[in-house]
C-alpha cells in the first residue's frame, strides 16, 4: 500500500522573509499526518529558511528542478549535490514550465526558447538526483490541442519512457510520476477526477510494464488546479497517489485543507 504525497510547488513566488511566514503559518495550521507524506518547494534562495523552520515537523524539503552536472562552468546552474546539502530531499523535474509548455502563457512568445527543457534532458537530471538520493517528482502532461488530437497516451508515453532510459527500477522505488495536464495548470480547469484516474492508471501500466513489481512504490500524483474543493475527490480515486499543488499552496489555510483532504 503506498501512503499517499502531497506536494507544494511554490513556483516564482516568495522571497525568503516571506516563505518564512508563508511554512510557520502552514505549520501553524496542519503538521503532516501519520501516513501522508507532505513536501514543499521554494525556490532556491528560501530552502535555507525554509530548512531550518521544517525541522522537527514531518514536512520534507523540495526543490523545483536541477542542473545535472557536478560542478563548472555553468552560470545560474544548481547541481544535486548543493541541493543535498542544503536539506533537500524531493526535486520536481520536467515541469511543463521548464519544458516551455505553459497552460497560460504569462510571458514573451519570444522568450520561450529559455523554457527548453527535453526528454534528454528530464533523463539526466533523473540520474543526478537518484545518484545523490534525492527522490525525483517527475512530471509529465498533455496539452489541450493534444488532447484535442487523441495523442494524450502517446505524449505521455514518449515523455515516460525518454525521462526513463537506462535506469533501472529498484532505483525508482523513490520517484513520483505527477500527471500534470498543461491546460488544468494554473488555469483553474481542473481535470475531471475520473478522467485523471484513468490517465493516471495510464501510467501505473506503463510503469508496470517498463519495471514490473520494481513499480510498486512509484507514486502517481495529479496535478493541474488543485483546491480544497476537489481535492478530497481527486486523491481518492483509486489510481492517485496525492498531488502536486502550485497556486492553491501559496495559501497556507487551503493548502493544509488540501494536505487534510489527503
Ligand atoms: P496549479 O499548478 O496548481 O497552480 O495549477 C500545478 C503545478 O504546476 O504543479
Amino acid at each position: 500500500m503506498r501512503s499517499k504525497l502531497v506536494v507544494g510547488n511554490w513556483k516564482m513566488n516568495k522571497t525568503p522573509t516571506e516563505s518564512a511566514a508563508l511554512v510557520q503559518a502552514f505549520l501553524r495550521h496542519a503538521d503532516a499526518k501519520a501516513g501522508i507524506e507532505v513536501v514543499v518547494c521554494p525556490p532556491y534562495p528560501s530552502l535555507g529558511v525554509v530548512r531550518e523552520l521544517l525541522k522537527g515537523s514531518r514536512v520534507f524539503l523540495g526543490a523545483q528542478d536541477v542542473f545535472w552536472e557536478p560542478s563548472g562552468a555553468f552560470t545560474g546552474k544548481v547541481s544535486a549535490s548543493m541541493l543535498r546539502e542544503s536539506g533537500v530531499e524531493f526535486c520536481l523535474v520536467g515541469h511543463s514550465e521548464t519544458r516551455g509548455r505553459f497552460g497560460k502563457l504569462e510571458v514573451p512568445p519570444t522568450t520561450l526558447p529559455f523554457f527548453s527543457e527535453t526528454e534528454e534532458t528530464v533523463n539526466l537530471k533523473i540520474r543526478s538526483l537518484l545518484f545523490h538520493s534525492i527522490r525525483p517528482i517527475l512530471c509529465v502532461g498533455e496539452t489541450a490541442s493534444e488532447r484535442e488530437s487523441d495523442a494524450t497516451e502517446s505524449v505521455i508515453e514518449a515523455q515516460l519512457t525518454g525521462a526513463f532510459r537506462g535506469i533501472e527500477g529498484p532505483e525508482l522505488a523513490v520517484a513520483s510520476v505527477a500527471y500534470e495536464p498543461v491546460w488544468a495548470i494554473g488555469t483553474g480547469n481542473t481535470c475531471d477526477a475520473s478522467e485523471a484516474n484513468r490517465v493516471a492508471g495510464f501510467i501505473r501500466n506503463w510503469l508496470q510494464g517498463r519495471f514490473g513489481s520494481d513499480a510498486e512504490p512509484i507514486r502517481v500524483l495529479y496535478g493541474g488546479s488543485v483546491k480544497s474543493t476537489n481535492s478530497e475527490e481527486l486523491f481518492h480515486q483509486p489510481e492517485i497517489d496525492g498531488g502536486l499543488v502550485g497556486g492553491a499552496s501559496l495559501d497556507p489555510m487551503e493548502f493544509s485543507r488540501i494536505v487534510m483532504s489527503a
